[in-house]
């Protein structure tokens, strides 16, 4: 039996140009002595359901031109992807990492169509066992990419097959249990490693390390917002106009995805309720009924504050009292809502917890904290 059957199942449908390719003599050869490893679930194709999906699809950014922001790391992307044309190599593993929606997988899929190769996707969750990602390894072409979203979340097992896999191009498989257990090797094709994750620091540091680059992306400025709102709105064939836009990069938290997302809403308004163009007015209009507030902040963002505002005195407060008292888990006010607001200045981190800044009593229309005292 295989071990994975990557391509089967995407041959074709979610393959851009490229005819179908036979499994390469290496391929067949571990497949052949991988027999105890079964065969399972195609685990990129989730994924590339989910980053491919037809709305999305046609608003991506198709090319590095396209990519809006970001201009440093595109800079370095430019180089090494001439640097590695020019030697016929190829490219550095790369790490990117931000919050999500600022445009990691759209870099990574940019980064095949420069390089003029695959990109496999995938994500950690769907790497449970070791037998899931050297599936993914042995099907891989020269050149390729492979995508991993996520890879904070690897298991253990699971990694520890990346290491040789990432410095020697070497898939290491244990054979049998015990004492008669041996070590299989297997070479692979040259390939790069993309790996995306919200939180660099739950990265292990043996895999950070193997790394080539490890790039972090920041949240857009509110004019380069605005540039991807007329973009997409252009690709949706929706009329906006520029105040429109910047109306709907303002409250777009820093995040292109936001922003896509608004538009999407305030597309719905603007035919239901005038003509079907987009204004400042109309988009101020339409956010407003969807709780976005003028700064991007939704109700949970709003709650957030006031708890702190309200039952802490603004802070510290620890990250487990503030999901606590929002009902909110830790890792999903971490990684999505308090990147926003310290990116703001609305909530700073200090050794005893965050604490809720100046800008953000204003902001939600509380007095000063020093005259707002708590009663009793
Ligand atoms: N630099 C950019 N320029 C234009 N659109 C972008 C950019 N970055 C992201 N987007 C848009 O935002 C959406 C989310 O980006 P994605 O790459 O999926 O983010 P991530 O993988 O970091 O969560 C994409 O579908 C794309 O339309
Ligand atoms: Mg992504």
């Amino acid at each position: 039996m295989a071990i994975v059957s990557s391509h089967s199942a995407d041959n074709g449908k979610n393959r851009k140009s490229k005819p179908n390719r036979e499994p390469s003599p290496k391929a067949n050869q571990a497949q052949q002595s991988l027999e105890l490893v079964q065969a399972n679930a195609n685990p990129e194709e989730k994924i590339a359901e989910v980053a491919r999906s037809p709305q999305d699809v046609s608003i991506r950014p198709q090319n590095l031109a396209e990519y809006i922001g970001q201009k440093d790391l595109k800079e370095l992307l430019n180089i090494s992807i001439a640097a590695a044309k020019s030697r016929s190599s190829v490219l550095d593993h790369l790490l990117l990492y931000g919050s999500a929606g600022l445009g990691k997988t759209s870099l990574a899929l940019i980064m095949a169509q420069e390089m003029g190769v695959e990109c496999k996707i995938t994500s950690a969750p769907a790497l449970e066992r070791p037998r899931d990602v050297a599936g993914l390894l042995v099907n891989l072409q020269p050149g390729d990419i492979l995508f991993i979203d996520e890879i904070h979340r690897l298991p253990n097992v699971t990694e520890e097959i990346l290491y040789p896999a990432m410095e020697d191009f070497r898939l290491d498989i244990t054979i049998g249990k015990g004492r008669s257990a041996r070590i299989r090797s297997v070479n692979l094709n040259r390939f790069t490693l993309i790996g995306a994750t919200t939180r660099i620091g739950a990265l292990s540091s043996p895999l950070r390390d193997r790394f080539g680059f490890v790039q972090h992306l920041r949240f857009y400025e509110v004019d380069e917002l605005a540039q991807i709102v007329l973009r997409s709105a252009q690709i949706l064939g929706t009329p906006i106009d520029p105040a429109g836009a910047m109306a709907i990069a303002e409250r777009a938290r820093g995040t292109p995805r936001i922003a896509n997302r608004l538009l999407r809403r305030v597309r719905d308004y603007a035919e239901v309720k005038a003509n079907g163009s987009i204004n400042a007015t109309i988009a101020a209009a339409a956010l407003e009924l969807f709780n976005v507030d003028p700064r991007g902040l939704d109700w949970i963002d709003r709650k957030l504050l006031s708890i702190m505002i309200e039952n802490f005195n603004g802070g510290p407060v620890g990250l487990d009292t503030m999901a606590a008292a929002t009902g909110e888990d830790t890792q999903t006010i971490e990684e999505v809502y308090e990147p926003y607001l310290l990116q703001i200045g609305y909530l700073n981190r200090t050794p005893r917890g965050r604490v809720v800044t100046a800008a953000a009593y204003k902001h939600l229309g509380y007095p000063s904290q020093g005259e707002f005292k708590l009663e009793g």
